[in-house]
Protein backbone atom coordinates (compact mmCIF):
# COMPACT_ATOMS: atom_id res chain seq x y z
CA UNK A 1 0.00 0.00 0.00
CA UNK A 2 0.83 3.50 -0.23
CA UNK A 3 3.31 4.89 2.51
CA UNK A 4 2.43 8.60 3.96
CA UNK A 5 5.22 10.49 4.13
CA UNK A 6 5.67 11.68 8.05
CA UNK A 7 5.24 15.46 7.99
CA UNK A 8 7.32 18.30 10.09
CA UNK A 9 4.10 20.63 11.01
CA UNK A 10 0.65 19.21 12.17
CA UNK A 11 -2.12 22.24 11.88
CA UNK A 12 -5.20 21.62 13.28
CA UNK A 13 -6.78 25.69 13.45
CA UNK A 14 -6.66 26.29 9.78
CA UNK A 15 -5.99 24.87 6.23
CA UNK A 16 -5.12 27.19 3.14
CA UNK A 17 -5.76 24.26 0.60
CA UNK A 18 -8.99 25.02 -0.66
CA UNK A 19 -10.83 27.64 -2.60
CA UNK A 20 -10.32 29.95 0.56
CA UNK A 21 -8.89 29.49 3.85
CA UNK A 22 -10.61 28.31 7.01
CA UNK A 23 -10.32 29.18 10.18
CA UNK A 24 -11.11 25.99 12.45
CA UNK A 25 -13.01 24.29 9.18
CA UNK A 26 -15.26 28.20 9.05
CA UNK A 27 -14.54 29.77 5.08
CA UNK A 28 -13.38 33.16 6.06
CA UNK A 29 -16.46 34.31 3.53
CA UNK A 30 -18.64 32.40 6.17
CA UNK A 31 -16.84 34.44 8.90
CA UNK A 32 -17.83 37.77 7.38
CA UNK A 33 -21.46 36.84 6.05
CA UNK A 34 -22.37 35.52 9.44
CA UNK A 35 -20.65 38.49 11.22
CA UNK A 36 -18.42 37.01 13.50
CA UNK A 37 -16.57 39.19 15.66
CA UNK A 38 -12.82 39.96 16.26
CA UNK A 39 -13.65 38.06 19.55
CA UNK A 40 -15.44 34.98 17.50
CA UNK A 41 -11.93 34.72 15.27
CA UNK A 42 -9.95 34.51 18.23
CA UNK A 43 -12.78 31.76 19.82
CA UNK A 44 -11.82 29.88 16.73
CA UNK A 45 -8.06 30.34 16.12
CA UNK A 46 -7.12 29.99 19.75
CA UNK A 47 -9.32 27.81 21.19
CA UNK A 48 -10.82 25.82 18.14
CA UNK A 49 -14.89 26.59 20.00
CA UNK A 50 -17.81 29.07 18.71
CA UNK A 51 -18.40 30.68 22.05
CA UNK A 52 -21.56 31.44 22.73
CA UNK A 53 -22.34 34.83 22.86
CA UNK A 54 -21.66 35.92 26.72
CA UNK A 55 -18.10 34.54 26.42
CA UNK A 56 -17.73 36.28 22.92
CA UNK A 57 -18.84 39.35 24.79
CA UNK A 58 -16.54 39.02 27.75
CA UNK A 59 -13.30 38.11 25.42
CA UNK A 60 -14.70 41.35 23.06
CA UNK A 61 -14.99 43.89 26.36
CA UNK A 62 -11.25 42.67 27.31
CA UNK A 63 -9.40 43.31 24.15
CA UNK A 64 -11.21 47.08 24.15
CA UNK A 65 -10.87 47.56 28.33
CA UNK A 66 -6.76 46.53 27.87
CA UNK A 67 -6.35 48.33 24.70
CA UNK A 68 -3.96 51.04 25.80
CA UNK A 69 -3.79 52.96 28.93
CA UNK A 70 -1.93 56.19 28.18
CA UNK A 71 1.61 57.08 27.34
CA UNK A 72 3.24 56.53 30.62
CA UNK A 73 2.63 52.42 31.10
CA UNK A 74 6.03 50.84 30.96
CA UNK A 75 5.38 48.95 27.48
CA UNK A 76 4.04 52.21 25.87
CA UNK A 77 7.22 54.08 27.00
CA UNK A 78 9.74 51.35 25.54
CA UNK A 79 7.63 52.13 21.80
CA UNK A 80 7.72 55.88 22.34
CA UNK A 81 11.37 55.82 23.27
CA UNK A 82 12.31 53.09 20.26
CA UNK A 83 9.89 55.40 17.51
CA UNK A 84 11.81 58.60 18.57
CA UNK A 85 15.19 56.60 17.92
CA UNK A 86 13.97 56.19 14.53
CA UNK A 87 13.19 52.71 14.38
CA UNK A 88 10.04 51.33 12.37
CA UNK A 89 6.61 50.30 13.63
CA UNK A 90 7.43 46.39 13.92
CA UNK A 91 10.23 46.93 15.85
CA UNK A 92 8.80 49.95 18.69
CA UNK A 93 5.87 47.39 19.38
CA UNK A 94 7.66 44.63 20.06
CA UNK A 95 10.05 46.57 22.32
CA UNK A 96 6.63 47.31 24.15
CA UNK A 97 5.41 43.71 23.71
CA UNK A 98 8.66 42.86 25.35
CA UNK A 99 7.89 44.69 28.09
CA UNK A 100 4.33 42.77 29.12
CA UNK A 101 5.64 40.67 32.44
CA UNK A 102 4.83 39.73 35.84
CA UNK A 103 4.54 43.06 36.90
CA UNK A 104 3.18 44.62 34.09
CA UNK A 105 0.18 43.01 31.81
CA UNK A 106 1.60 39.81 32.06
CA UNK A 107 -0.13 39.08 35.08
CA UNK A 108 -2.76 37.22 34.18
CA UNK A 109 -1.70 33.72 33.61
CA UNK A 110 0.01 34.26 37.12
CA UNK A 111 -3.28 35.58 38.69
CA UNK A 112 -5.26 32.56 37.38
CA UNK A 113 -2.91 30.41 38.47
CA UNK A 114 -2.81 31.04 42.26
CA UNK A 115 -6.24 32.03 42.87
CA UNK A 116 -6.95 28.68 41.32
CA UNK A 117 -4.95 26.92 43.20
CA UNK A 118 -5.79 28.77 46.30
CA UNK A 119 -9.64 27.99 46.06
CA UNK A 120 -8.75 24.22 44.90
CA UNK A 121 -7.07 23.71 48.18
CA UNK A 122 -10.12 25.60 49.82
CA UNK A 123 -7.28 28.05 51.69
CA UNK A 124 -8.96 31.43 53.20
CA UNK A 125 -8.14 34.04 51.65
CA UNK A 126 -6.24 35.24 54.57
CA UNK A 127 -3.59 31.79 54.43
CA UNK A 128 -3.59 32.25 50.92
CA UNK A 129 -2.34 35.82 51.39
CA UNK A 130 0.46 34.76 54.38
CA UNK A 131 1.16 31.27 51.80
CA UNK A 132 2.03 33.58 49.03
CA UNK A 133 4.00 36.29 51.43
CA UNK A 134 5.62 32.97 53.20
CA UNK A 135 6.00 30.50 50.77
CA UNK A 136 5.71 31.48 47.16
CA UNK A 137 7.76 34.53 48.58
CA UNK A 138 5.78 36.81 45.62
CA UNK A 139 3.71 39.27 45.49
CA UNK A 140 0.11 38.21 44.52
CA UNK A 141 -0.10 38.50 40.67
CA UNK A 142 -3.50 40.15 39.87
CA UNK A 143 -3.07 42.34 42.83
CA UNK A 144 -1.82 46.34 43.47
CA UNK A 145 -1.69 48.51 41.21
CA UNK A 146 0.71 52.26 41.15
CA UNK A 147 -1.76 54.14 40.98
CA UNK A 148 -5.59 52.79 41.05
CA UNK A 149 -6.81 51.72 44.74
CA UNK A 150 -10.24 51.78 46.66
CA UNK A 151 -10.33 55.44 46.84
CA UNK A 152 -9.53 56.13 43.03
CA UNK A 153 -10.75 52.18 41.67
CA UNK A 154 -10.18 51.36 38.40
CA UNK A 155 -13.02 51.49 35.95
CA UNK A 156 -12.06 48.73 33.68
CA UNK A 157 -12.29 46.48 36.49
CA UNK A 158 -15.64 48.08 37.42
CA UNK A 159 -16.72 47.03 33.81
CA UNK A 160 -15.77 43.65 33.58
CA UNK A 161 -16.98 42.46 37.37
CA UNK A 162 -20.74 43.96 36.35
CA UNK A 163 -20.09 42.50 32.71
CA UNK A 164 -19.91 39.05 34.45
CA UNK A 165 -22.02 39.24 36.96
CA UNK A 166 -24.91 39.81 34.10
CA UNK A 167 -23.90 37.25 32.03
CA UNK A 168 -21.97 34.66 33.01
CA UNK A 169 -23.39 31.20 34.17
CA UNK A 170 -20.76 31.47 37.59
CA UNK A 171 -18.36 33.79 38.77
CA UNK A 172 -16.79 31.64 41.63
CA UNK A 173 -13.37 32.44 41.18
CA UNK A 174 -13.91 36.00 41.05
CA UNK A 175 -16.42 36.40 44.08
CA UNK A 176 -12.92 34.56 45.96
CA UNK A 177 -10.40 36.78 44.11
CA UNK A 178 -12.63 39.78 45.63
CA UNK A 179 -12.42 38.21 49.47
CA UNK A 180 -8.51 38.01 48.66
CA UNK A 181 -8.84 41.93 48.15
CA UNK A 182 -10.37 42.83 51.18
CA UNK A 183 -8.04 41.10 52.87
CA UNK A 184 -5.03 43.06 51.15
CA UNK A 185 -7.14 46.33 50.57
CA UNK A 186 -6.89 46.20 54.96
CA UNK A 187 -3.59 46.53 54.65
CA UNK A 188 -3.11 48.97 52.08
CA UNK A 189 -5.29 50.52 49.58
CA UNK A 190 -3.52 50.14 46.24
CA UNK A 191 -3.58 46.03 47.04
CA UNK A 192 -6.73 45.95 45.03
CA UNK A 193 -7.35 43.30 42.18
CA UNK A 194 -6.36 45.16 39.42
CA UNK A 195 -7.06 44.70 35.73
CA UNK A 196 -5.02 41.46 35.18
CA UNK A 197 -6.13 39.50 38.06
CA UNK A 198 -9.95 40.22 37.40
CA UNK A 199 -9.38 39.03 34.08
CA UNK A 200 -7.53 36.20 34.83
CA UNK A 201 -9.85 34.89 37.38
CA UNK A 202 -12.42 35.66 34.73
CA UNK A 203 -11.17 33.62 32.59
CA UNK A 204 -11.32 30.51 34.94
CA UNK A 205 -14.96 31.20 35.52
CA UNK A 206 -15.47 31.49 31.77
CA UNK A 207 -13.87 28.07 30.48
CA UNK A 208 -15.34 26.17 33.64
CA UNK A 209 -18.23 27.03 32.60
CA UNK A 210 -17.77 26.23 28.93
CA UNK A 211 -17.17 22.54 30.17
CA UNK A 212 -13.08 22.80 30.10
CA UNK A 213 -11.83 20.56 33.04
CA UNK A 214 -9.68 21.90 35.27
CA UNK A 215 -6.63 19.96 34.19
CA UNK A 216 -7.62 21.63 30.15
CA UNK A 217 -7.56 25.06 32.06
CA UNK A 218 -4.18 24.35 33.42
CA UNK A 219 -2.50 23.82 30.31
CA UNK A 220 -4.07 26.88 28.89
CA UNK A 221 -2.27 28.83 31.53
CA UNK A 222 0.50 27.22 31.30
CA UNK A 223 0.90 27.61 27.83
CA UNK A 224 0.88 31.69 28.34
CA UNK A 225 -2.82 31.91 26.67
CA UNK A 226 -4.22 34.21 29.83
CA UNK A 227 -1.39 37.12 29.10
CA UNK A 228 -2.12 36.58 25.25
CA UNK A 229 -5.20 38.11 25.65
CA UNK A 230 -3.38 41.17 26.94
CA UNK A 231 -0.97 40.98 24.13
CA UNK A 232 -3.60 41.17 21.76
CA UNK A 233 -5.04 44.05 23.13
CA UNK A 234 -2.16 46.11 24.00
CA UNK A 235 -1.10 45.85 20.53
CA UNK A 236 -3.43 48.40 19.38
CA UNK A 237 -2.17 50.92 21.63
CA UNK A 238 1.43 50.75 21.17
CA UNK A 239 0.29 50.80 17.56
CA UNK A 240 -1.09 54.17 18.08
CA UNK A 241 1.56 55.47 20.43
CA UNK A 242 4.04 54.28 17.24
CA UNK A 243 2.31 56.24 15.00
CA UNK A 244 1.41 58.94 17.00
CA UNK A 245 5.30 59.62 17.67
CA UNK A 246 5.58 59.52 13.54
CA UNK A 247 2.76 62.23 13.27
CA UNK A 248 4.22 64.48 15.40
CA UNK A 249 7.98 63.93 14.31
CA UNK A 250 9.40 63.65 17.50
CA UNK A 251 13.04 63.68 18.09
CA UNK A 252 15.32 61.30 19.47
CA UNK A 253 14.73 60.76 23.43
CA UNK A 254 17.63 61.03 25.81
CA UNK A 255 16.58 61.00 29.72
CA UNK A 256 17.50 63.86 31.37
CA UNK A 257 20.61 63.20 33.98
CA UNK A 258 18.92 65.19 36.56
CA UNK A 259 16.42 62.27 36.75
CA UNK A 260 19.16 59.69 37.13
CA UNK A 261 21.29 59.49 40.34
CA UNK A 262 24.49 58.48 39.49
CA UNK A 263 26.53 56.54 41.75
CA UNK A 264 29.51 55.10 40.31
CA UNK A 265 32.34 54.07 42.22
CA UNK A 266 35.44 53.05 40.64
CA UNK A 267 37.10 49.66 41.63
CA UNK A 268 40.07 48.93 43.86
CA UNK A 269 43.17 47.89 41.81
CA UNK A 270 42.92 50.17 38.80
N1 LIG B 1 0.73 41.15 46.78
C1 LIG B 1 1.14 41.39 48.04
N2 LIG B 1 1.76 42.51 48.44
C2 LIG B 1 1.98 43.44 47.52
C3 LIG B 1 1.59 43.28 46.18
C4 LIG B 1 0.95 42.08 45.83
N3 LIG B 1 0.56 41.85 44.58
N4 LIG B 1 1.94 44.37 45.48
C5 LIG B 1 2.54 45.21 46.34
N5 LIG B 1 2.57 44.65 47.57
C6 LIG B 1 3.13 45.22 48.77
C7 LIG B 1 4.64 45.15 48.73
O1 LIG B 1 5.10 43.95 49.30
C8 LIG B 1 5.03 46.34 49.54
O2 LIG B 1 4.88 46.05 50.92
P1 LIG B 1 5.82 46.76 52.02
O3 LIG B 1 5.52 48.23 51.91
O4 LIG B 1 5.39 46.11 53.28
O5 LIG B 1 7.22 46.44 51.59
C9 LIG B 1 3.97 47.37 49.18
O6 LIG B 1 2.81 46.61 48.78
C10 LIG B 1 4.38 48.27 48.04
O7 LIG B 1 4.95 47.49 47.03
P2 LIG B 1 5.51 48.07 45.67
O8 LIG B 1 6.07 46.97 44.85
O9 LIG B 1 6.37 49.25 45.96
O10 LIG B 1 4.17 48.59 45.04
P3 LIG B 1 3.98 49.23 43.65
O11 LIG B 1 2.90 50.24 43.81
O12 LIG B 1 5.24 49.68 43.05
O13 LIG B 1 3.52 47.95 42.82
C11 LIG B 1 2.69 46.54 41.25
C12 LIG B 1 2.61 47.93 41.83
C13 LIG B 1 4.02 46.36 40.51
C14 LIG B 1 1.53 46.37 40.27
C15 LIG B 1 2.61 45.50 42.37
O14 LIG B 1 1.43 45.68 43.12
C16 LIG B 1 2.69 44.07 41.87
O15 LIG B 1 3.78 43.57 41.64
N6 LIG B 1 1.53 43.40 41.72
C17 LIG B 1 1.50 42.06 41.22
C18 LIG B 1 1.70 42.03 39.74
C19 LIG B 1 0.52 42.52 38.97
O16 LIG B 1 -0.62 42.15 39.23
N7 LIG B 1 0.78 43.33 37.94
C20 LIG B 1 -0.28 43.81 37.03
C21 LIG B 1 -0.69 45.21 37.34
S1 LIG B 1 -2.07 45.73 36.31
C22 LIG B 1 -1.37 46.01 34.76
O17 LIG B 1 -0.19 46.06 34.61
C23 LIG B 1 -2.28 46.16 33.59
C1 LIG C 1 -2.12 49.36 32.26
O1 LIG C 1 -3.18 48.87 31.88
O2 LIG C 1 -1.15 49.51 31.50
C2 LIG C 1 -2.01 49.86 33.64
O3 LIG C 1 -2.95 49.29 34.48
C3 LIG C 1 -0.63 49.82 34.19
C4 LIG C 1 -0.30 51.15 34.80
O4 LIG C 1 0.83 51.25 35.28
O5 LIG C 1 -1.13 52.05 34.80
Amino acid sequence: GKVRKPTNFICTISDDRGEEATYCGVPISEVIEKGLSIADVIGLLWFKKKFPEWASGFIDMVIRVVADHGPAVAGAHNVKVTARAGKDLMSSLVTGILAIGPRFGGAIDGAAKYFKMAKEKNMSPNEFVEYMKNVEKIPIPGIGHRIKSTKNPDKRVELLKSYAFKNFPSTDLLQYALEVEKVTTSKKENLILNVDGTIGVLLVDMFRALGYTEEEIDELINAGAFNAFFVLGRSIGFIGHYLDEKRLDMPLYRHPTDDILYDVKRPEGI
